[in-house]
């Protein structure tokens, strides 16, 4: 792997909430994720409440995400010691009064939210609350979720590829761009502390036959708005119009697994074609994200380089110089020279 001079700070980005699973994917048995490098055993307890901890037994080492739940406590596979949500051992069945427990048996715990369709874990207390998407919560509007995309990349890459203007029409010919229009919009970017704020309006592709999937007022040269919010550091919440009352919320989240493997997770709301099947929608997202994923993956180093005298930065990458300047200032990317 290759180390860019400034990158993501692994230590920092600790105390920040990351996507860790889908809601929908935690039922009735624990599931292991992995979390800036930490072994994450994620469950329900009885009240159906998410918990995560170390996926590491304090005996043997062995995965907690393997075994089961008994009421609130999860229970280790291998020789059955139970452990509660707080991570002290609470179980040793091995022993004549299993509830003579030393204090060393304790395992760590972390804390973790359900929200907008997803689990959220954070390694220590997280600094920013998550991006308020009000439209994933309202009646009016039809969730449908995508994902998740692991890529071989760091979740810096995955993210700044969202929010990346002028590959449309080169990665998505067709369904998100056309190379006719390749020209990006002018455009600013707010930055407000961890929140950057952006907005373009530009002629989009037409909504093509195999995924009429956009809320398009006309088909020969549909304008679309997009509204950005980029919640550092791997959260975007893309809001899409046409002019008209038609609405569609793209929230983005990436899980950095480790320096150089990320896992993207897509919840989707829109006020119309409420009734259209769920995997038209998913059937896109794979596509787009499929398309993305060979060229991000190749892109060295797997994590963006945060210091702007690498790499090169022209005025249509407005973006991306905000993130790499609002990454920097938050203390969430750092340089590696001493
Ligand atoms: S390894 Fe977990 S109880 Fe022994
Ligand atoms: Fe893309």
């Amino acid at each position: 792997m290759e180390a860019p001079t400034a990158a993501p700070d692994m230590a920092a980005l600790r105390a920040c909430w990351h996507p860790v699973a889908f809601a929908h994917e935690l039922e009735d048995t624990p599931i292991g994720r992995t979390l800036l490098c930490e072994p994450l055993a994620l469950y329900r307890d009885s009240g159906g409440v998410a918990r995560a901890v170390c996926d590491l037994c304090i005996h043997r080492g062995t995965a907690l995400s393997l075994g089961w739940i008994d009421g609130d406590q999860i229970v280790c596979p291998y020789h059955g010691w139970h452990y509660d949500s707080g991570g002290a051992c609470t179980l040793i069945p091995q022993l004549a009064d299993p509830t003579r427990i030393p204090k060393k048996a304790r395992i760590g715990a972390f804390a973790c939210v359900e929200s907008h369709g997803l689990i959220w874990a954070a390694l220590e207390e997280p600094r920013w609350e998550l991006a308020d998407v009000p439209e994933l919560h309202d009646d009016g509007w039809t969730v449908v979720t995508a994902g998740p995309y692991t890529w071989s990349s760091d979740a810096s890459r995955q993210l700044e590829n969202f929010t990346d203007f002028g590959h449309f029409p080169w990665v998505h010919p067709g369904l998100l761009g056309d190379p006719s229009r390749p020209v990006v919009p002018e455009h600013t970017v707010d930055t407000d502390g961890h929140v950057l704020r952006y907005q373009i309006v530009r002629p989009e592709a037409p909504n093509s036959d195999d995924f009429p999937v956009f809320g398009n007022e006309q088909t020969e040269l549909p304008m679309r708005r997009s509204r950005y919010e980029l919640h550092l550091p791997y959260t975007i919440v893309l809001r899409l119009g046409w002019g008209g009352e038609k609405g569609m919320v793209y929230f983005f989240a990436s899980q950095p697994i480790d320096e150089s493997h990320c896992a993207g997770y897509v919840v989707m709301a829109r006020n119309y074609d409420r009734d259209q099947p769920p995997q038209v929608l998913q059937d896109f997202e794979d596509t787009i994200f499929n398309q993305d994923k060979r060229v991000v993956e190749s892109q060295r180093p797997e994590q963006v380089p945060f210091d702007l005298a690498d790499e090169l930065h022209l005025r249509f990458d407005a973006v991306a110089v905000a993130y790499r300047r609002a990454m920097r200032a938050e203390g969430l990317a750092t340089s590696r020279r001493s």
